[in-house]
């Protein structure tokens, strides 16, 4: 049993093959992709706790890219600094070295210096809803609440001045258009386009640091030195332009659409489930575990690539080395064998909630998480303090942006009774 990750109808609903998957093959060749799909908590773990073996150099996040279109895009590529592999993309002993240098800007103390901020943002989108709720009496939380929550606070996180954040969301939207769907060629170049875009913005902010250095995260990363590739040679050297931008895109990326598709989520969870709300409300101690629980039931990132670097096996079955490998995130976060016979259901307090993935495992765990878990707990605060009640309004569709790898609901429309 096999099934395509890319096709239409899974990536409109994924759960009912993921699980059958998990069942009957949980580790299986998928001719249509190209790819082995790993679907069990098991498997997947196996791959993340061989890092070496399931290696993170898989380039490209997308599809590999049809030899047709490689000279249109290539020329494209060409006009901006090269995709250099950073962090995500690449494997100790270079990843070692990338994470060393930004690590110490993401853990839950460098984070909370942007509490405020965030807190500001969230209570500004939410008194921004007074005019739809005059006039309709609904807020389509994805694009009033959910998309701008996370731009803007990785734009704060950068220091971009408000005037640019209508550039910045663009950016961040086309760059991550091309991750893990089925992308045109047309689509692709728009993306390609975009991120040269964002790298003319960004470089000209990191020269304007050389001159004028502040306390961000940007003058940090220019000042910062990394050991050379060679292990003979002990010099430290700054980072490359192409090495800066990449990272600064990755966090771009990797931040903003997971974010809101995590709130999105969460507020659809929370709709179907109104005592959870009100109980909330009394006990905001709880946000947290309930924020957990989203995060296993929805998964935003819902897989990503490895490549085998070497001939190897995993749960019987054997995997050719430059074999890519998709490892499915949201299916290892409902896999029964974990989390019960219940998996599939939202229920903050189940046990073992603390055993999902969903932020992944090992070198290669979400740089972001305490940025994502703080932005989150934080807009929940709000939310369960100005909002009374709400209802989903009855013509929500359910439909997410068809992609397997990122999970994002395209429309929450909710009826709030404020405060
Ligand atoms: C709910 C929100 C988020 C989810 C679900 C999520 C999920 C993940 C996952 C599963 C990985 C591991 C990928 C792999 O195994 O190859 C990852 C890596 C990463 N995430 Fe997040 N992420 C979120 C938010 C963020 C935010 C806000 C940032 C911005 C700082 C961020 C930056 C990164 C980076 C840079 C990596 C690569 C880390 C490395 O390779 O060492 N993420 N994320």
């Amino acid at each position: 049993m096999s099934f395509n990750p890319f096709d239409a109808e899974v990536m409109a609903c994924p759960y009912p093959h993921m699980a059958q998957a998990r069942r009957e093959a949980p580790v299986a060749w998928s001719a249509e992709a190209g790819a082995f799909v790993v679907t069990s908590h098991h498997h997947v773990m196996e791959v993340l706790r061989r890092p070496l073996v399931f290696s993170s150099r898989f380039g490209r996040a997308g599809r590999p890219v049809p030899a047709g279109w490689r000279e249109q895009l290539d020329a494209v590529i060409a006009e901006g600094y090269p995709r250099s592999e950073v962090l995500l993309t690449t494997d100790p002993p270079a990843h070692t070295r990338y994470r060393r240098l930004v690590a110490r800007s993401f853990t839950p103390a460098a984070v909370a210096r942007f509490e405020p901020a965030v807190r500001a943002i969230v209570t500004e989108l939410i008194d921004g809803w007074a005019e739809s709720l005059a006039s309709t009496g609904r807020v389509e939380f994805m694009a009033q609440f959910a998309n701008p929550v996370p731009v803007r606070a990785v734009a704060n996180a950068l220091n971009v001045p408000d005037r640019d954040m209508k550039k910045f969301k663009e950016w961040s939207d086309l760059t991550a258009s091309a991750i893990g769907t089925d992308i045109s060629l047309d689509g692709l170049l728009r993306s390609e386009r975009a991120i040269n875009e964002f790298q003319r913005y960004f470089e000209a902010e990191l020269d304007r640091r050389r001159t004028e250095p502040q306390d961000d995260l940007l003058t940090h990363i220019l000042t910062a030195t990394i050991e050379e590739d060679d292990p003979e040679v002990t010099d430290r050297r700054p980072l490359d332009m192409a090495e800066m931008l990449r990272i600064l895109q990755m966090i771009l990326v990797a931040g903003n659409e997971t974010t809101a598709a995590l709130l999105g989520d969460l507020m659809r969870l929370l709709g179907e489930q109104p005592d959870e709300w009100a109980r909330l409300q009394r006990e905001p101690e709880r946000i947290p575990v309930v924020i957990e629980e989203a995060l296993r039931h929805a998964s935003p990132n819902g897989a990503i690539w490895r490549v085998a670097a070497t001939d190897t096996e995993l749960g019987g079955v054997a995997i050719p080395a430059g074999s890519r490998v998709i490892i499915t995130y949201m299916s290892a976060n409902r896999d029964e064998a974990v989390f019960g016979p219940d998996a599939e259901e939202f229920r903050p307090d189940r046990e073992h909630v603390n055993e999902h993935i969903a932020f992944g495992f090992g070198n290669h765990y979400c740089l972001g998480a305490p940025l994502s878990r703080m932005e989150t707990r934080v807009a929940l605060e709000e939310l369960t303090r100005r909002v009374q009640s709400f209802r989903l309004s009855d013509d929500n569709d359910g439909a997410y942006a068809p992609s397997y790898f990122l999970r994002v609901p395209t429309r929450v429309t909710i009826e709030p009774v404020m405060a």
